[in-house]
């Protein structure tokens, strides 16, 4: 009987689901919770109960990143890998990767100061979407529509100071309709698709109102987020995709930790039960 972990810090309706579903596939299935586990460079698999899988659901990125770290250092197999949290996990490395193996995506200026932010801005003209490398909900994207909101973006960054604040992430804003969609990639399929519409602002976010429609899985969708789980090294992974008017899907983000609760009520195939057999069956290859 495989042994299924669901390593956690805060339990969502997701990780319930994804626990009542290993118990139902009749797998061993206990909860791990990140925030009182201790790992040392002394410890060894047999100190611990982490089974024969752990799905990595920490709502805490870097939390989730250095705790899979600790799990390959134990050879214990988890989703998504480490090379593949840390590609999706920051956007730079995702849009790197994606334009390197040709999937299609928005074109994006990498900056290193806010001097040479400015001088993209000015060269590139606007309008361009800010971002942060990483970061998820929306926050902190910006679309820059003149040189005022731009200057007082980068004078807010210049005062914050924070690690990654000089690291500008700058992209084209992509011309499509006021929705952009959402892709469960598990594997080597699509097990579900949304269309996120915008509650009337420029981000669709969910977590900012964005109104959920079920979307059909064509073959030009399972195609293009196929190549982009691919770039990153594959998984159970959160395409976000957005319908351009010259070029067609194009992907802007890739997502390590796929919230699914909206979409597992309309889509078709059962997405918790999809994750746990890709896991289970990929680990025991
Ligand atoms: N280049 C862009 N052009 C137009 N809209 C964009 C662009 N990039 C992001 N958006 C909008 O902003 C939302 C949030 O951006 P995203 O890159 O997905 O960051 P987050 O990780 O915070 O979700 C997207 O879902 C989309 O609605
Ligand atoms: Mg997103």
């Amino acid at each position: 009987m495989p042994k299924v972990r669901i390593l956690f810090d805060r339990v969502r309706l997701e990780e319930k689901m994804l626990e009542e579903k290993s118990i139902e596939l009749g797998h061993d299935t206990k909860m791990i919770d990140a925030k009182t586990t201790n790992i040392s460079t002394e410890s060894k698999k047999g100190d611990f109960d982490f089974g024969d899988v752990v799905l990595e659901r920490c709502v805490s990125y870097f939390r989730g990143l250095h705790f899979t770290a600790c799990l390959e250092f134990l050879d214990i197999p988890v989703f998504n890998r480490l090379d593949v949290a840390n590609n999706c996990g920051n956007k730079m490395l995702t849009s790197l990767l994606l334009k390197k193996h040709n999937v299609p995506t928005p074109k994006t200026y990498f900056s290193f100061s806010s001097e040479s932010a400015e001088g993209v801005l000015e060269k590139v003209g606007y309008p361009l979407v800010i971002k942060p490398v990483i970061g998820s909900w929306g926050r902190g994207v910006i679309l820059l529509k003149d040189r005022d909101t731009a200057d007082a973006i980068i004078e807010v960054r210049e005062l914050s100071d924070g690690p990654l604040d000089r690291i500008y992430y700058l992209q084209e804003a992509i011309k499509r309709p006021p929705r952009d969609i959402r892709a469960i990639a598990v594997g080597d399929q699509v097990v579900a698709a949304m269309y996120r519409v915008s509650s009337g602002g420029f981000k669709t976010n969910i977590a900012l109102g964005g109104e959920p429609i079920l979307c059909e899985i064509t073959k030009e969708l399972e195609d293009v987020c196929m190549s982009a789980s691919k770039a990153v090294g594959g998984g159970i992974l959160g395409i976000d995709l957005m319908e351009d008017e010259k070029n067609g899907l194009v992907v802007h983000e890739i997502n390590n930790t796929v919230e699914f609760k909206g979409l597992a009520r309309v889509a078709k195939k059962d997405i918790p039960k999809e994750m746990i057999e890709f896991a289970v069956r990929s680990s025991s290859r």
